[in-house]
């Protein structure tokens, strides 16, 4: 997974925690606290999620907790920063939204090995959206975080509920 993932990570853990918290975390995960880490580089999906599962525990979050502060983090502070363009001038939840697969075959296009995840989409009505999420890191939990980040930076209520491994379900207010 691409180092961008893990130093966002880390700008969640060390603003909320503190350093000694992520020290302790990298350590445990027989890491080098001090390792620098490269938004290009490509790290191994195993190694990255035992950082996440290290973090919950020695933090005392649920995964879900965790993949919300990363999600309001990356969309709202991170990304913004990195992939501002994307966003879109007077664009709404909704057009991001739709947007996303597109969005991550572009931005990882040029990195060797990038698995960037696929999103399908089915409309129940024209605000209720079941989005399927195609990849196989198993991060639904991280689609809902990241999903509820979008609805704060567009400023719009969004009702937003895991309906399975694979499923969210958006209702756009
Ligand atoms: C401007 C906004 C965004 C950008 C630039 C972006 C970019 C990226 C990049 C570069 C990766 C790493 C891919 C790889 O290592 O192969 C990634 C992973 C991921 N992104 Fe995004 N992303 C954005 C927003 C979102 C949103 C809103 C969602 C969900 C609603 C999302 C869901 C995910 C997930 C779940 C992963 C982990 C990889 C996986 O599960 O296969 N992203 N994204």
């Amino acid at each position: 997974m691409k180092g961008v993932i893990a130093i966002c990570l880390k700008e969640v853990v060390v603003s909320k925690f503190g350093v000694p918290k992520w020290n302790e975390i990298m350590t445990a995960s027989g890491l080098n606290p001090n390792m620098a880490i490269l938004a290009s580089v490509d790290l191994e999906d195993a190694v990255v999620m035992n950082v996440v599962k290290n973090s919950c525990r020695i933090l005392n979050l649920k995964l879900e907790q965790l993949a919300d502060y990363f999600g309001d983090h990356w969309m709202n502070s991170y990304a913004l920063k990195m992939y501002k363009p994307y966003y879109g001038t007077n664009s709404t939840a909704k057009d991001f939204i739709i947007k996303l697969s597109e969005i991550h075959t572009k931005v990882t296009n040029n990195i060797p090995n990038a698995r960037p995840p696929k999103f399908a989409y089915d409309w129940k009505d024209e605000n209720t959206l079941i989005l399927t999420y195609i990849s196989t890191r198993g991060l639904i939990d991280f689609v809902v975080g990241l999903a509820k980040g979008v609805g704060k930076y567009y400023h719009q209520k969004l009702s937003i509920r895991k309906i399975s491994l694979t499923q969210v379900e958006i209702i756009f207010h």
